[in-house]
């Protein structure tokens, strides 16, 4: 088999790992299949607070698809349809992760690696990092689920540049756009996402729950928004043991420890 998925527990923090750095971490079908599966179990525990989802090393956070399957996998007579509900499938179940999820982004992050980079709540990358979707140059349409998270992202114009052009743009340009949030030197890109991991693991985790999906449920059509999940998660922050325990230490001029609950 091409590649792993690793997923490691530090504490309250999930780290996923696109472990294939051979192949610049290039992302087989068995790793979109293991990415569902990791996800899904990150989903599951009620411990994590926070995910950070990177490549092997610090040459790529991936270089996509592996393109080395494609012949196999990728075939004309599917249209490229199964391959894509695996890639897209992999996809729904990051973005499904309750707690914030950040990308951590060394090097190359091309194709399906910006899909996947754009399923992650916040971007981080390092300013030697390069981002491309070359799709117009493997005669490929990127997933229509990928080019809507693009659009509603960078926008109309920065997506048919990026889409039209395949070229590859430097952080300073994908921060510029809105692809990324953060950048930072490429020596301090990994302790600038642990202090930033630290800073969240801290917070109310049940706030954090709720921004997430309040903020997500933004961009879903009004008529089909789950406004009583809305309601319910807000509710739960209000009715909760951390607020009490926020309010109280704040009072007494002291650090709250939240439990989420
Ligand atoms: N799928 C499969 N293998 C890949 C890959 C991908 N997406 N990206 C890189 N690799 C492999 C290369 O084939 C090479 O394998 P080899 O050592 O057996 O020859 C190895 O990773 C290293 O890549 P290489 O091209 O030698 O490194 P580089 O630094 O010169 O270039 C890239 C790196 C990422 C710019 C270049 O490999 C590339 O353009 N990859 C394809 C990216 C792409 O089109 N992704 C979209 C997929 S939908």
């Amino acid at each position: 088999m091409s590649g792993s998925i690793d997923l490691v527990k530090k504490g309250r923090v999930a780290y996923l790992l696109l472990n294939n750095p051979e192949k610049k971490n290039a992302i087989s079908a068995e790793m979109w299949e293991q990415l569902a599966l990791m996800a899904e179990k990150i989903s599951a525990d009620d411990d994590i607070r926070t995910t950070v989802l990177r490549g092997k090393g610090t040459s790529a956070f991936t270089a996509g698809a592996d393109i080395s399957q494609f012949e196999s996998r990728r075939s004309p007579t599917d249209r490229g349809s199964t391959y894509d509900e695996l890639t897209e499938s992999a996809i729904a179940a990051v973005k499904a992760i309750p707690v914030p999820v950040i990308a951590l982004i060394h090097g190359y992050c091309l194709g399906g690696g910006v899909s996947l980079a754009l399923a992650c709540d916040l971007r981080f990358a390092s300013r030697a990092s390069s981002f491309a979707i070359p799709a117009a140059r493997l005669s490929i349409s990127y997933p229509t689920p990928a080019i809507e998270r693009l659009v509603e992202l960078i926008g109309p114009s920065s997506a048919k540049y990026l889409l039209f052009s395949a070229k590859r743009i430097d952080a300073d340009l994908a921060k510029e756009i809105h692809l990324v949030d953060k950048v930072f030197n490429p020596e301090d890109l990994d302790e600038e996402v642990d202090a930033f991991v630290a800073a969240l693991i801290d917070n109310a985790p049940l706030s954090l729950r709720a921004a997430k999906f309040i903020v997500d449920q933004c961009s879903v059509d009004q008529d089909k928004r789950d406004i009583e999940k809305v309601y319910d998660l807000a509710r739960s922050c209000f009715e909760s043991e951390d607020y009490k325990e926020a309010v109280r230490a704040f009072m007494a001029s002291e650090r709250p420890i939240f439990h989420g609950r």
